[in-house]
């Protein structure tokens, strides 16, 4: 499979970054192509809501940003990873950002090869994924008919233990 990472987490180091290196390592040793697009370190604008991309833009976005790099990279993943920090109790607002402008890609009917979806989210505090989840199932799920592969998440200051990171590494192996 092709799978799309989009990693809302500024921290090179930090918790999502932690889960994310074991997810590659599971989905790489499996055969998987992995792209990871760090998108705090990217130009990634929020959307205009002006709807150029639905009438005479054609798909395209007017605005000509990062979002470039990511948009071919999303037509072609088979799957999506969705990885970020708790900010406020939602995805990160790069991350935001970036979802906002798929807007462009003519939801649903243009990304025809995705299937399937995961996240990864890491808070503060427990239970702090309301927020996140109602999008994972509104907008991925329900609208966008992906289906859910896994949800995986980390709370606290501490490191990501070894048994999640395990855990993390052993769904990625699996994913067919
Ligand atoms: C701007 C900001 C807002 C945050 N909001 C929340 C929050 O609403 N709930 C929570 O539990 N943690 C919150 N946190 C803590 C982060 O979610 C937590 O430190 C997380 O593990 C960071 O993930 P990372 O290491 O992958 O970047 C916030 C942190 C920042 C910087």
């Amino acid at each position: 499979m092709k799978i799309l990472i989009l990693n809302g987490s500024p921290r090179p180091n930090g918790h999502t970054a932690q889960m994310l290196s074991a997810f590659r390592d599971g989905a790489g040793s499996a055969g998987h192509e992995i792209r990871q697009i760090d998108v705090c370190r990217k130009n990634i604008r929020g959307c205009l809501g002006c709807e150029y991309c639905h009438t005479k833009g054609g798909g395209q976005c007017i605005q000509k940003d990062d979002m470039q790099e990511v948009y071919p990279l999303l037509h072609a993943a088979d799957m999506l990873v969705l990885a970020s920090p708790i900010y406020y109790h939602n995805l990160s607002g790069q991350l935001k950002c970036t979802i906002d402008r798929f807007y462009a890609s003519g939801f649903p009917e243009d990304l025809t090869n995705l299937k399937k979806i995961a996240m990864f989210l890491s808070s503060g505090d427990p239970d702090m994924y309301d927020g996140a989840l109602f999008s994972l199932h509104g907008d991925f799920e329900d609208f966008l008919g992906l289906e859910i592969a896994g949800v995986f998440t980390h709370h606290g200051a501490a490191p990501v233990s070894d048994e999640r990171l395990q855990e993390i590494q052993s769904f990625a192996q699996s994913l067919r």
